[in-house]
């Protein structure tokens, strides 16, 4: 049981993280609701190995092997009736994910733990779902798994500290670097950074400020690279903290202070426009164009995470 996991979801998260378990040696199930999803899920598993034996993260016979303990199934009966953990990865839908734990409660052993891993939702909610509180916990890896190192460990409300440390454990065995999350907290860490960014960034485009291009060109070209290494907080030590004082003062109450999505994101979404998936969103995709800039996304993070492990090893 303790080395057994089934991932329910087999869409773009749950696929890589049943790639990062399967790579930590544990035997992955693979739930979805019909094969096709399975199959999709499994062709995008497939690559995101191949990408990893291409940049020389892992051998051809280990992304064989990873391969060959990921078990396909529709059957959610059978796949909860063994395991330690269960990752879920359905939708971003409260109500969705309420009626999965109701279910994985009654379909997993007592001692398993549920993880779910939402962007953000109510883990103290989802728990509700179930008769174990105690052992449901956010655990939410970033897109794309197989590359990005965080997840954030997410305690609910009735957590227990040994789930979350288990849970804590487990992803460093899998070779993440995990964040332990004392306080339930919508968008978590992570997403909360992230939306802090993007809301200001919608906000100068909407602005005119500048152009979408020269936005993220700001970004990648200026904090974004040093973000990789130092973290805003760490940022702010180096770039002395009485200037970070003296900028807070006058540049926070000129900052975007939205509460809602602004138009200028709406509108697009209104037109069907949601980006890489749909060939247009702030950029045009053409399929090769979209496999290239997403090949090209994992070649270099995974290149960068290789001279960080080099120049900082595990600190
Ligand atoms: P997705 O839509 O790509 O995949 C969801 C999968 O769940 C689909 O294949 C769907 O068929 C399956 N599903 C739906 N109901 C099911 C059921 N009853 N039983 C089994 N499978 C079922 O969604 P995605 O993007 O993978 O998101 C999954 C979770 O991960 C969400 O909570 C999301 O917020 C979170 N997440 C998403 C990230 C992203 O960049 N897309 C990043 C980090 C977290």
């Amino acid at each position: 049981m303790d080395n057994q996991v089934a991932v329910v979801g087999a869409g773009l998260m749950g696929a890589g993280i049943a790639g990062e378990f399967a790579r930590g040696e544990y035997e992955v199930t693979l739930v979805d609701t019909n094969e096709a999803a399975l199959e999709k899920g499994l062709n995008s598993l497939k690559k995101s190995q191949q990408t990893l034996v291409d940049v020389g993260h892992v051998s051809q016979a280990d992304a064989v092997s990873a391969l060959g303990r990921v078990r396909l199934t529709t059957d959610l009966a059978e796949a909860c009736s063994s395991v330690g953990i269960l990752m879920e990865a359905v939708p971003e839908n409260l109500a969705v994910k309420q009626e999965m734990y109701a279910q994985f409660d009654k379909l997993c052993f007592p001692e398993a733990i549920l993880a779910s891993n939402t962007s953000g939702l109510s883990i103290s909610k989802i728990a509700s779902a179930t008769q174990r509180p105690d052992k449901v916990v956010g655990v939410h890896f970033w897109n794309p798994p197989h590359v990005v190192p965080l997840v954030e460990v997410t305690k609910g409300d009735g957590t227990s500290d040994a789930t979350a440390e288990h849970m804590m454990k487990v992803c460093n065995t899998l070779g993440k670097k995990p964040i332990l999350v004392q306080h339930d907290i919508p968008g978590i860490v992570g997403n909360r950074l992230q939306y802090a960014v993007v809301r200001e960034a919608l906000h100068l485009m909407a602005e005119g400020v500048a152009s979408p291009e020269d936005i993220d060109l700001a970004m990648t070209a200026g904090p974004g690279l040093r973000y990789g290494l130092l973290g805003p907080l760490r940022t702010a030590d180096l770039g002395g903290l009485d200037v970070f004082c003296a900028i807070s003062d006058y540049l926070f109450a000129d900052l975007n202070a939205d509460k809602r999505a602004p138009s200028v994101l709406k509108d697009l979404v209104e037109q069907g426009k949601l980006g890489a998936k749909t060939g247009e969103g702030f950029y045009s995709y053409s399929e090769d164009e979209l496999d290239r800039v997403l090949a090209q996304r994992d070649r270099v993070l995974l290149g960068f995470l290789d001279v960080l492990k080099r120049e900082v090893g595990d600190e």
